[in-house]
């Protein structure tokens, strides 16, 4: 997490140093600066740093008169310090000034190394060790390039860094290890940041930065550094990110945006499907079919939202791909003596594609001896699919809110279609089957559509929930990990403490906090388990809960005291968590509005996050 940006321009960069934070506060928000060189006959460096959101630094800025050629941005997640104006970035050390993504775990080590040269600290930022060391090299005798690169050599842990002097004020230097960092090439103007939406106003076209590069950029040139300091050759890439899809449009919160958009998102991540007229296994790649049909299972690894879909993604590779699946939270994973078979595929399921826990537990599962691995990711050239060898893009947009929505319902759609191919290659699929499955793709964008159209229902009931202070989520089979997402959006951005259960779980001690003050939110399509589910729902009614049933179009089920009942469309088949998931977001977006909370960025959360 944290955001960074950097440019180098024959204009104002301050303007785009702000525009670019505010399209990172997804990367963090509790605090955020920028530093930009000032040269009134003799450079140096300002400095303005604010709690709170980039707009309220904005302000401040504008206020001061800031107004440069060069500068670097950041906008922070706090990790190693409060959120507080002394620990937020950018931090100086006597005319160099930096910023930091990323944690680096030998800071204490460097710090007691720093103090015994005489350096005094700030802040109880790991950062800030970096700008010391930056400038006792610096006083060495090192030129700016040279001392970053002799600095991360001397650090251990994650970081993506822009780093400006007074004493070189014609260009800055950066480097990456752990984290993402991008340049971004303009005309006689360059750039850096954390992602391409910070700095497609001023240009698409785009260097990925490698584990242990480092780069010099100035207004005429970048140039690139390796591991090994040599200069190298990166590829320039075209980035499809537009302006107008950052863009709010009409819609009051991202996340509504985002919502919203899911009929068009499961379109584009189904169009090579229908396109194809069923299920090759190149739609995962050229080497797909030789990787999938040798597999003997599955080892799904994933964090939050993500683990959702790969627990849904389970149900259907062992009934429609007859393989075994297990699915798991990366940061365990990542800590447990598995039990490695190299017959399993690993599927990594991550919207950012950088994910600190989900990244780790990759790199481990290949150290247990896991040869192959696919990832399902939203962030093309991000370190996740880079890193696998297969690879699925969703093609969600880009996803700003930080509680996921699109990115989990195509991330349903590219795990459906893996299902399919798998199903497919190992003889547990057959031609009639495909082409009915197909079919129910090809319906979901719609039956999408129609759930959403349930809008206005739903947020009638949101204003019942956001006087409550617990919620239950029930459902069964393939709806229980919707039950969990549900719950998790729901505290995610109302603050309302949730909690999900199997239905059947029940009784088995949830059931102790039911009373009429514990609203019950129930995931009841009109499936094979929809009787065992009515029986679960008894359970609550005798209890004096209140149920709020999602069920569908053709299920015969009504209201009553007590009962309330939301249709969503026709049964949707197999692919029915999908259409079930739109009803969950739309309550807690509701919810979250009737409760005057900061939607698209709830409280001590970010979007991505890459610290562990
Ligand atoms: C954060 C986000 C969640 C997301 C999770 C995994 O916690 O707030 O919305 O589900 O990270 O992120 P990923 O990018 O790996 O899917």
């Amino acid at each position: 997490m944290c955001g960074i940006v950097g440019a180098i321009a024959d204009r104002d960069v301050v303007p785009v140093l702000i525009e670019g934070l505010k399209r990172l506060e997804y990367r963090g928000y509790d605090s955020s600066g920028i530093a930009v060189l000032h040269d009134a006959g003799q450079p140096d460096i300002r400095r303005v740093r604010r709690t709170g959101r980039v707009s309220e630094m904005a302000t401040a800025a504008a206020a001061e008169g800031f107004d440069s050629v060069l500068g670097i941005g950041h906008t922070r997640w706090a990790t190693h310090g409060g959120v507080t104006e002394a620990n937020a970035h950018p931090h100086i050390s006597d005319g160099v000034a930096l910023v930091h993504n990323g944690i680096i775990e030998n800071h204490e080590e460097q710090r007691e190394k720093l103090r015994a040269l005489g350096y005094a600290f700030e802040s109880q930022t790991d950062t800030e060790v970096i700008a010391h060391l930056m400038h006792h090299h610096l006083k060495g005798g090192d030129s700016l390039l040279g001392a970053l690169q002799r600095t991360v050599k001397e650090l251990t842990g994650a970081y993506a860094l822009a780093v400006i002097s007074r004493a070189e004020p014609e260009h800055f230097v950066c480097a990456r290890m752990g984290c993402p960092l991008l340049v971004g090439l303009g005309e006689g103007e360059n750039f850096v940041a954390s992602d391409v939406s910070a700095i497609v106003s001023s240009t698409r076209r785009v260097i990925f930065l490698e584990e242990g590069d480092t780069a010099d950029v100035r207004r005429d040139g970048v140039q690139v550094y390796g591991h090994d300091d040599a200069p190298v050759q990166r590829d320039v890439h075209l980035s499809d990110v537009s302006l107008a899809s950052l863009e709010l449009g009409p819609y009051r919160h991202y996340m509504q945006k985002e919502i919203h958009e899911q009929p068009r998102a499961l379109g584009d991540t189904i169009e090579a499907a229908i396109d194809a007229g069923g299920f090759p296994a190149e739609l995962f790649g050229k080497d797909a079919e030789a990787v999938l049909s040798g597999i003997e299972g599955i080892q799904i690894l994933a964090c939050g939202t993500s683990y959702y879909a790969g627990l849904t993604a389970r149900y259907w590779i062992e009934s429609i791909a007859g393989l075994p699946c297990s699915v798991e939270i990366a940061s365990e994973y990542r800590y447990r003596a598995a039990h490695a078979n190299p017959k399993h595929l690993i599927v990594t399921i991550s919207q950012s594609g950088e994910t600190l826990d989900t990244m780790e537990a990759l790199k481990y599962a290949k150290s247990l001896g896991h040869t192959h691995t696919l990832s399902i990711c939203n962030v093309p050239e991000s370190a996740i699919p880079r890193a696998s060898e297969l690879v699925c893009y969703t093609r969600a947009g880009a996803e700003i809110g930080v509680a996921s929505t699109k990115a989990f319902t195509t991330q349903l759609a590219a795990l459906f279609q893996l299902t399919v191919v798998l199903g497919k290659l190992h003889g547990h699929v057959d031609a009639a089957q495909e082409a009915d499955y197909l079919e129910q793709l090809r319906f979901l964008p719609g039956s999408v559509q129609h759930a959403l159209n349930m809008e206005p229902q739903i947020a009638a009931w949101a204003e019942r929930f956001a006087r409550k202070s617990s919620a239950l989520f029930l459902g069964r089979g393939l709806h229980y990990p919707i039950a969990l997402e549900g719950a998790l959006k729901l505290k995610e951005i109302t603050y309302i403490h949730a909690e999900a259960y199997p239905a059947g779980e029940l009784k088995h001690g949830p059931l102790a906090l039911v009373d009429e003050d514990m609203p019950v939110v129930v995931i009841a399509p009109n499936d094979s388990l929809l009787e065992k589910v009515k029986s679960n729902m008894q359970e609550v009614r005798a209890r004096g809960g209140e149920l709020f049933v999602f069920t569908d179009q053709d299920s015969n089920f009504n209201e009553s005291e007590g009962v309330h009942v939301i249709r969503t469309p026709r049964h949707a088949g197999v692919l029915s968590p999908v259409v079930h998931t739109i009803p969950v977001q739309l309550l807690a977006y509701h919810t979250a509005l009737a409760r005057g909370t900061d939607v698209d960025k709830p409280r001590n959360l970010a979007k991505s996050v890459t610290v562990e």
